[in-house]
């Protein structure tokens, strides 16, 4: 694992490298060019971006950017895209297609546009994402504010900060017990509200697991047990990051199936026959993500 990391002067003169080339594709004489709010979009949420005004749009791919690994995951396409949203016209980046672990990549990799935000000025995170629902009250359709986490990989070893320090960005030691801005979290809800959003929206505990593969029964289960709500494979990472590097954190997650928990039929009950329903898939999630996308964007 360790011979995976760069060293702490390689990666921060890549994020260097990644700074120039944003900077030099953004008109300096616009608003742009100094964006406040990182927003990345999750598995079927990459409508977000479509929320920007259309005249002052940029796009990069990140296979022109230094340091930006591609994104190799169907529904997530691999661009930044640069522009001002809402009435007061909020300058921001929309990550459309985000970096997974399962990929193959470090999380010195998932988590590079991150930190290549924070030194483009960005002060707010928003990250969304596809997720499973643990909490046997959480249907597909329903949106969850993360209001805590379990890093299940980075509590057994597989950390996100792991590896020397970035001290430019933040302490060796950075605390989660206040990791989601309540703020944030407050706006979202009272905004909800104000527009009439019908869709349940809960608050609760996102547990990350590494994937690729989704959970088995017994694995949700045990996620039930240790107090998770829901389950997917990003968010994480990206969100210690942030925290690392100052930022203050809106997270999403859109339930786009329920984690069955319950034993498989068993093989001495004669009457029992094999489950075939309730088994998640790819095309699930990005199907109820799209249409949940359709709140959260308006709520944006
Ligand atoms: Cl059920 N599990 C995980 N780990 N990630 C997911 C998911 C489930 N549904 C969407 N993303």
């Amino acid at each position: 694992m360790s011979s995976d990391l760069i060293t702490p002067e390689q990666y921060i003169d890549l994020i260097g490298q990644a700074v120039n080339k944003i900077q030099s594709v953004l008109p300096t004489d616009s608003a742009i060019s100094k964006p406040r709010v990182l927003i990345i979009c999750g598995s079927g949420l990459g409508g977000i971006a479509s929320l920007l005004d259309k005249e002052s749009l940029i796009e990069l791919s990140y296979k022109n950017i230094p340091g930006f690994k591609t994104s190799t995951v169907p529904g997530h396409a691999g661009k930044l895209v640069f522009g001002l949203i809402g009435s007061n016209k909020v300058p921001v980046i929309c990550m459309v297609g985000r970096l997974h672990y399962y990929e193959g990549y470090t999380f010195q990799q998932t988590t590079f546009p991150v930190r290549v935000s924070k030194k483009l000025g960005v002060e707010n995170v928003i990250v969304t994402n596809a997720a499973g629902g643990v909490n046997p009250s959480f249907k597909p359709g329903d949106l969850m504010i993360i209001n805590d986490h379990i890093d299940f990989p980075g509590l057994a070893g597989q950390h996100s900060l792991r590896g020397p320090n970035l001290e430019t960005f933040g302490d060796r030691f950075q605390p989660l017990s206040d990791a989601y801005s309540h703020e944030l979290r407050k706006k979202f809800f009272t905004k909800a509200k104000e527009l009439g959003v019908t869709r349940n929206i809960y608050e609760g505990t996102y547990l990350f697991a590494s994937g690729p593969t989704f959970e088995s029964r017994a694995e949700v289960r045990m996620l039930r047990v240790i107090g998770a709500d829901a389950v997917g494979m990003s968010t994480v990472p990206e969100v210690v990051v942030a925290r690392h590097s100052g930022l203050n954190v809106l997270a999403l997650s859109l339930i786009t199936n329920s984690g069955n928990g319950e034993k498989p039929p068993s093989v001495f009950d004669e009457n029992a026959k094999p489950l075939n329903e309730n088994i998640a898939s790819h095309a699930e999630v990005l199907q109820a993500a799209d249409e949940a996308s359709k709140d959260v964007t308006r709520i944006f």
